[in-house]
């Protein structure tokens, strides 16, 4: 609508305003905020803006590529692709504490990050000035109250204290945005309505989703879970709403327990792992009801699961509330 078409052209010109001819760096993690961040700079700078995907191995299925195709391929933003799995499931092998997993993928995300934007910003007159980030206005209030888990952790995608230790100027062009501003936003950029009210995913991914250790098969099994269940929710229509049960929950996702239970296919006995299933419904995620999904999508999500997910046959759902229970299991 024209009150956006407005406010992006005053961000624009704000931002052109403040960056001049000077290159800009950022660190995209493929969530809502640093999406919106980069396509609302690279509307107003094109190409000084490099955004930076560092990829742990702990994203969703098919991310990396979609995160290409969306910045790389259709805004022709320059990327870096950053493929680090094996260095972060390197150092998370063996560690099984959830904090401790949770300080490793933060600091190397830190690591690999700096790295790269060390090499942006090169050595002399050249080189990147700003790192720009998708800060919006609650990660500014939470930052100066309360230290969550979340506001801790976020820090390392809004990579805290990286600006001064680089040298570069901070650029948040989100900064005074609520969020669902930042989404009308997007939307007004072009960018996809699925990507833009996309459930929020933790920084360290999929590595606080696998139940202590991380192994690379653990991972590829819940990758592909996962994406069965998000599949079905957002493919399954509540009548009494005419919304898919993705928008009717405010988070859901998959959970790799690392046990083993007895099966039965065709003629053999399996023993293989379980997956719970966990979608929950919020408004603050300070407290969290877990969601009565319908019968008939639980079941054709656990079929397809076992029947599709080799390694996999048993599912369950999480009937846990926040308090006591939190949203994620680690
Ligand atoms: P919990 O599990 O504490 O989660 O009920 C509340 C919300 O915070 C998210 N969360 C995280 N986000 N890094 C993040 O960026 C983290 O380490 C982290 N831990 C939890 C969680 O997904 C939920 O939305």
């Amino acid at each position: 609508d024209w009150i956006m078409g407005d406010y992006i052209a005053e961000a624009v010109a704000h931002i052109r305003a403040q960056v001049g001819d000077e290159e800009v760096i950022l660190g995209l993690s493929g969530g809502v905020d640093s999406s919106v961040a980069a396509a609302l700079i690279h509307r107003a700078i094109g190409d000084q803006l490099t955004c930076v995907f560092v990829d742990h191995g702990l994203l969703r299925l098919n991310e990396g590529a979609m995160v290409m195709e969306m910045f790389a391929g259709r805004l022709h933003a320059k990327v870096v692709h950053v493929e680090a799995a094996e260095q972060f499931l390197g150092h998370l092998k063996g560690v099984t504490d959830p904090e401790q997993k949770r300080k490793i993928i933060g600091r190397e995300f830190v690591e690999v990050f700096q790295a790269e934007a060390a090499k942006l910003k090169g050595d002399g007159n050249k080189g990147a000035k700003w790192l720009a980030q998708g800060t919006i206005y609650p990660d500014v209030v939470e930052s100066g109250g309360t230290a969550s888990k979340k506001a801790t952790i976020k820090s390392h995608h809004n990579v805290g204290g990286l600006p001064e230790t680089l040298g570069l100027k901070l650029l948040e062009p989100l900064r005074e945005l609520f969020k669902d501003e930042v989404r009308e936003l997007g939307v007004a950029l072009g960018l996809p309505h699925d990507m833009v009210y996309r459930h929020p995913f933790p920084g360290p991914g999929l590595g606080v989703r696998i139940l202590g250790e991380v192994k690379p098969e653990f991972a590829e099994l819940l990758k592909r879970a996962d994406h069965i269940f998000i599949e079905e929710l957002r493919k399954t229509v509540d009548e009494a709403t005419g919304k898919t049960w993705y928008d009717l929950t405010s988070q859901a996702f998959t959970v790799f327990l690392p046990v083993k239970s007895v099966g039965v296919m065709g003629d053999g006995r399996t023993y293989d792992y379980v997956v719970a299933l966990r979608a929950v419904q919020t408004s603050d995620f300070m407290t969290a009801d877990w969601a009565e999904l319908p019968y008939a999508l639980l079941k054709k999500v656990s079929s397809r699961i076992i029947n599709e997910v080799r390694g996999i046959n048993r599912v369950t759902y999480d009937v846990s509330s926040k308090p006591p229970a939190t949203i994620e299991w680690e």
